[in-house]
């Protein structure tokens, strides 16, 4: 049973066939009064059948960085593989499909755990077989799971992505359970934030429930990494300590003629400690108080580009909550977004601490000579 389970069991092991031996020989024993009144006991080893419901204390793999929050979505991504974006009208044949778990805040929690950061999750999943297995999932990947909630009323999110074959992707969402994920949830789990050092959110859900959450960890000191793929309420940039949109995100908040790197001013002088665009194959350009530079993007060949920023965004929180100075943990960013683009889907394709650890030397190397012509 315990094999059948899901997660399996792990579970110490009933050795009856031991067990049935030994009591019969004692029973002959004691019929042939080869031990008189003497009692004999019998001690068996236990025998652990490890298999997936354990795992050493979280504090002897994790925790060299503090607590990380996410409050965001969770979905099932429907990933369908097509020569090219289909235009408007047109009919086209897909090489391949598959369903597995996604959304940004699962994808950026899977992302921070892999990374071997200590993360809980926030989200909302339908009470549903998408729903269970994604939990699942989220389990396997040792996401703290305690403050999600199955909502009976609603199906677990939903996102349609079109992976074409230069790497390129195109997706349309259905939020089902996110868009229920309120304040009186931020509220119920508000204990989880205590000690968070960061916590991250990306619109994937109400805004006025991420506002919300903003002003909590506000309150808690917790500082927050937004992905603002919807626009948002700009007043509240100043309780945002690092604002990472896209090119595209960044001209619907910044609308009009201007340059990256005007818009990112903008930004920055609205209120946001740090604002980093993510370009795509161009890199990122970083905007703060000692900064204005581009970063380029890693040297790798893309197969799927689907999730290229929660790769980035969760390494940039797992690094500084090491205590790294921002622009090395841009750089270890970078390279686990461009890891992530090398291989198909989200969470599956998002690098864990040892193969990002193969490319040590390299972000070495560059941040010694980032330092070196940009000194401090
Ligand atoms: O960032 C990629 C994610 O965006 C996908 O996993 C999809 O679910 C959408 O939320």
């Amino acid at each position: 049973m315990a094999e059948l389970l899901k997660p399996q069991l792990s579970a110490v092991e009933q050795p009856y066939f031991e067990l049935g031996k030994a009591a019969t020989k004692m029973l002959i024993h004691m019929i042939e009064d080869k031990w008189g009144s003497q009692k004999k006991q019998l001690e068996l080893q236990p025998v652990l059948n490890h298999r997936k419901s354990i795992a050493h204390p979280l504090s002897n793999k994790r925790g060299q960085g503090k607590k990380i929050v996410v409050v965001g979505s969770i979905n099932m991504d429907i990933a369908v593989n097509v020569p090219h974006i289909p235009r408007d009208g047109e009919t086209i044949l897909a090489t391949g499909t598959t369903f597995l778990p996604g959304g940004k805040g699962a994808n950026q929690a899977v992302g921070v755990s892999k990374l071997d950061g200590l993360v809980y999750l926030i989200g909302r999943l339908g009470d549903d077989a998408d729903g269970k297995k994604i939990y699942g999932s989220l389990v396997n990947n040792a996401v703290k799971t305690e403050g999600i909630i199955f909502d009976n009323a609603c199906q677990t999110g939903k996102a349609y992505i079109n992976v074409a074959q230069d790497a390129g992707s195109t997706i349309v969402e259905y939020p089902g359970a996110n868009h229920n994920l309120d304040r009186s949830q931020i509220d119920m789990y508000r204990h989880i934030f205590n000690g968070a050092e960061y916590c991250l959110l990306s619109l994937e859900i109400p805004s006025t429930t991420a506002e919300y959450a903003i002003t909590l960890c506000n309150e808690k000191n917790v500082k927050v990494i937004l992905k603002p793929v919807r626009s948002f309420n700009l007043n509240i940039l100043n309780q945002i300590d690092f604002i990472v949109p896209n090119e595209k995100e960044l001209n619907f908040l910044i609308p009009g003629d201007g340059s990256v790197e005007e818009k990112a001013e903008q930004l920055y002088t609205g209120g946001a400690n740090n604002v980093i665009v993510t370009l795509g194959h161009n890199g990122c350009y970083l905007k703060n108080r000692e900064y204005a530079t581009f970063f380029p993007a890693a040297d790798f060949i893309p197969l799927d580009t689907t999730g290229a920023a929660d790769a980035f965004i969760s390494a940039l929180a797992v690094f500084l909550s090491e205590g790294m100075k921002i622009p090395n943990a841009i750089w270890y960013a970078t390279y686990s977004a461009g890891l992530s683009v090398t291989r198909l889907g989200v969470q599956s394709a998002l690098p864990d601490r040892m193969a990002l650890n193969v490319y040590e030397d390299d972000i070495n190397a560059k941040i010694d000579d980032f330092f070196r012509e940009k000194p401090v």
